[in-house]
């Protein structure tokens, strides 16, 4: 097992009736200028909106408002909100939505020191602090809301990059899951493949830290398991609950301990899909990408993945349990090539080219693909 340091600074409150406790909080930690910051519009029509208002203003605050944050983050908006948080010299950032509206928060807090954000995406400019980050989540998938990532698309550029640091964490976070029944079951799908990917860039890295690996089994089992649940009763509370709690955990630090690190190929290739195609949902592009690429890893280095054929899917054969895997995806009806993500095949040495502008010569941790094998795993892909 790997020495590790961990440090997770994100309070959370989980569970029916926790929006109520909003206001106190942010009371108790002295904020009195805020600015919410919401999406296009899905917590006005579930009631969100309206709980996170009444707590806040039975706290005595009343936010300023900056909505409009799309799905896969623009960088323009980013720019806006900074724009928005300075003039109103705020002093708080609270995000209500899914994972691009507390990528976004996330942003706009750091930002609103920064001369140009987009240069620490660059890794020109280092997060020395920000503001304090505060999230409400409606959309369980990415960790965004217990993790210190974000991750912005420069349409300029067709550039979808990410920043980390420890200022970026949340200092609090509330998961009431019955605000997400109103989600359809393709955007739970979604987010359960995400889940499922942070996972899986973890789990061929190092087979030594049991209890890691142990965990990350459980985790994977369980959304696969609350999945199929939401898939025949949206409004079954308790498949909602652990669903979102194996979300949380999938990406909150707990799931690298110990490992020598991830992979994370498929995220920087997804990542390239959806800056090409901004309809494209993080975890449906991951549905194409992670199975072609367990096909293409597995075939040169079987041995990463006997685990994950044995702890997940009980089987001894890695093909039979790829097979399982894509079975699984299909029944949720999530997308199967990069056809069904209306990608092209003209379309994919622009997609090489998006993914090597980071100026690396190779992608991944555990299996390093060059652009050659990236080639090779797009027409797996198609
Ligand atoms: O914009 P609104 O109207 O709020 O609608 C959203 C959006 O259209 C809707 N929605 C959210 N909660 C809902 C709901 N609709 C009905 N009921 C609810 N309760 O869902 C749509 C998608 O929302 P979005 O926030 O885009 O989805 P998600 O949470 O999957 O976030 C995806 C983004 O996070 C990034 C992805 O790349 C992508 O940009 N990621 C962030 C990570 C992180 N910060 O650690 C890690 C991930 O790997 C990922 O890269
Ligand atoms: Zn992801």
């Amino acid at each position: 097992m790997e020495a590790f340091s961990f440090h997770n600074p994100t309070k959370i409150l989980f569970g029916k009736g926790q929006i109520p406790r909003l206001g106190k909080e942010l009371q108790k930690d002295g904020i009195k200028r805020l600015l919410l910051i919401a999406g296009e519009g899905s917590i006005r029509r579930n009631g969100l909106y309206t709980a996170v208002l009444s707590s806040l203003s039975a706290a005595g605050i009343s936010p300023i408002e900056g909505w409009g944050v799309s799905p896969n983050p623009r960088l323009d908006k980013v720019y806006e909100l900074i724009f928005l948080a300075r003039e109103n010299e705020i002093d708080a950032v609270l995000g209500v939505g899914g994972g691009s509206v507390i990528d976004t928060a996330k942003a706009v807090a750091a930002g609103y020191y920064l001369e140009d954000i987009w240069s620490a995406f660059q890794g020109k400019a280092t997060i020395q602090k920000a503001l304090p980050i505060y999230s409400v989540l409606s959309l369980s998938g990415t960790g965004s809301e217990m993790n210190g990532n974000a991750v912005i698309t420069n349409t300029d550029t067709q550039q979808k990059w990410g920043i980390g640091c420890r200022h970026l964490y949340p200092r609090l976070s509330i998961l009431d899951p019955s605000y997400q029944s109103t989600l359809s079951f393709r955007q739970t799908a979604s987010g359960a493949m995400d889940a499922i990917a942070h996972i899986l860039e973890y789990f061929f890295a190092d087979s030594r830290a049991k209890v890691t690996l142990a965990m990350n089994a459980a985790i994977l089992k369980s959304i696969v398991e609350m999945t199929d649940r939401l898939q025949a009763d949206g409004n079954d509370y308790e498949a909602r609950a652990n669903l979102a709690w194996a979300s949380t955990m999938a990406l909150n630090g707990m799931s690298e301990i110990g490992l020598i690190g991830g992979d994370w190929a498929c995220h920087a290739i997804e990542h390239a899909f959806s800056a090409l195609h901004p309809a494209i949902a993080h975890g449906e592009g991951l549905a194409v990408l992670f199975p072609a690429w367990i096909g293409f890893v597995s075939v040169r280095k079987p041995e990463l993945f006997s685990a994950w054929a044995r702890e997940v899917w009980d089987d001894l054969s890695i093909n039979r349990s790829l097979h399982l895997f894509r079975q699984k995806l299909s029944q949720w009806g999530l997308p199967s090539s990069l056809r069904d993500l209306s990608i092209k095949e003209e379309e994919l040495p622009r997609l090489v080219e998006i993914v090597f502008s980071c100026g690396a010569t190779e992608i991944g941790g555990i299996y390093k693909l060059n652009q050659a094998d990236l080639k090779s795993l797009l027409m797996l892909a198609f």
